[in-house]
């Protein structure tokens, strides 16, 4: 991969726009809905014979579904002390991540450490001092340098029956539809785009165990096919990765884009436009 000059790290407008998006979709919804249904059996399977569990979180951003899987950690476990290391590079989304944890009643006997900084600079650092029973990736693997060494490195900081779990957007669903075919939004600056087969590719290069799930979610877009909704605007910044849609990309650039969003991006209900926002989460077991 080429060298990149932009920092992947969300400050500044793209914190902003990233918090913009989760406002207006249900990607946090679903993801946590899903995680309630699985985790509780990964967690009796990952704690069976311990006295105390290691949470590891990389880009976790505002920290809205750490949070969550704490507090079922916490629920699961109400006797197991439980710690929570943070990797996120933000200063601006660690800002509202602690504040929640502030907030949240039920966290106040969590000690967190807090690492303000890349995977890469965590990886360095730590150089595999620390281990954990369970680490999680979510909606961040596209961000990092080398994703085999980063799934290899993370599964190895894996204590016994320890699990590691990546949240991607999953392969020939909308969003890789729409990165894959749009050439325009890739540039040298913007990390190439991955979705789950590329995850699920590293980890049989590396030999490890996998299982895979869906998590199937929409969101309403239809405010994206009005030049006049600040809304739509909001939403095509994220979808595209850009600053401003409107400023980003010539006319035609711009009318192919949505185009391509609503013909094979999208489904249509009860008069809304939906985006297939599909993830796919993987569990991989120490
Ligand atoms: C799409 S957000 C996901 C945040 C959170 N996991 C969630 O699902 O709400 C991606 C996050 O990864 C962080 N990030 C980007 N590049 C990173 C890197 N190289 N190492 C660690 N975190 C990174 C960003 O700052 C951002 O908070």
């Amino acid at each position: 991969m080429e060298a990149r000059t932009k920092s992947t790290i969300f400050e500044g407008s793209a914190a902003r726009v990233f918090q913009f998006y989760l406002q207006n979709s249900d990607e946090h919804t679903a993801v946590v809905r899903f995680l309630e249904d699985h985790l509780p059996a990964e967690f009796k399977r990952m704690a069976a014979d311990k006295n105390e569990l290691a949470v590891l979180g990389v880009g976790s951003g505002g920290g809205e579904v750490d949070v969550q899987i704490l507090s079922l950690l916490q629920s699961t476990f109400s006797t197991l002390p439980i710690t929570a290391d943070i990797v996120e590079g933000s200063v601006e989304l660690l800002a509202n991540f602690k504040a929640l944890v502030r907030k949240t009643e039920s966290l106040q006997k969590i000690p967190f450490t807090w690492h303000v900084m890349s995977s890469e600079d965590y990886i360095k650092q730590i150089n595999g001092l620390k281990t954990y029973d369970f680490i999680h990736l979510i909606q961040m693997i596209y961000y990092v340098d080398d994703l085999t060494e980063s799934i290899k490195f993370y599964h190895s900081i894996l204590k016994k029956n320890g699990s590691l779990v990546i949240i991607i957007e999953k392969t020939g669903r909308s969003w890789d539809t729409l990165w894959r075919t749009s050439e325009e939004l890739e540039d040298n600056e913007t990390p190439r785009y991955r979705s789950s087969e590329d995850v699920l590719a590293s980890l049989k290069t590396l030999g490890l165990k996998y299982e895979e799930y869906s998590i199937p979610n929409t969101f309403d877009i239809t405010e994206c096919f009005d030049p006049n909704s600040t809304i739509g605007q909001g939403l095509l910044c994220y979808l595209t990765s850009t600053p401003d849609f409107y400023k980003s990309f010539t006319p035609q650039i711009r009318s192919d884009i949505l185009k391509l969003i609503r013909s094979k991006c999208s489904t249509e209900k009860d008069g809304k436009i939906l985006f297939d926002n599909c993830l796919s989460c993987v569990f991989v077991h120490a």
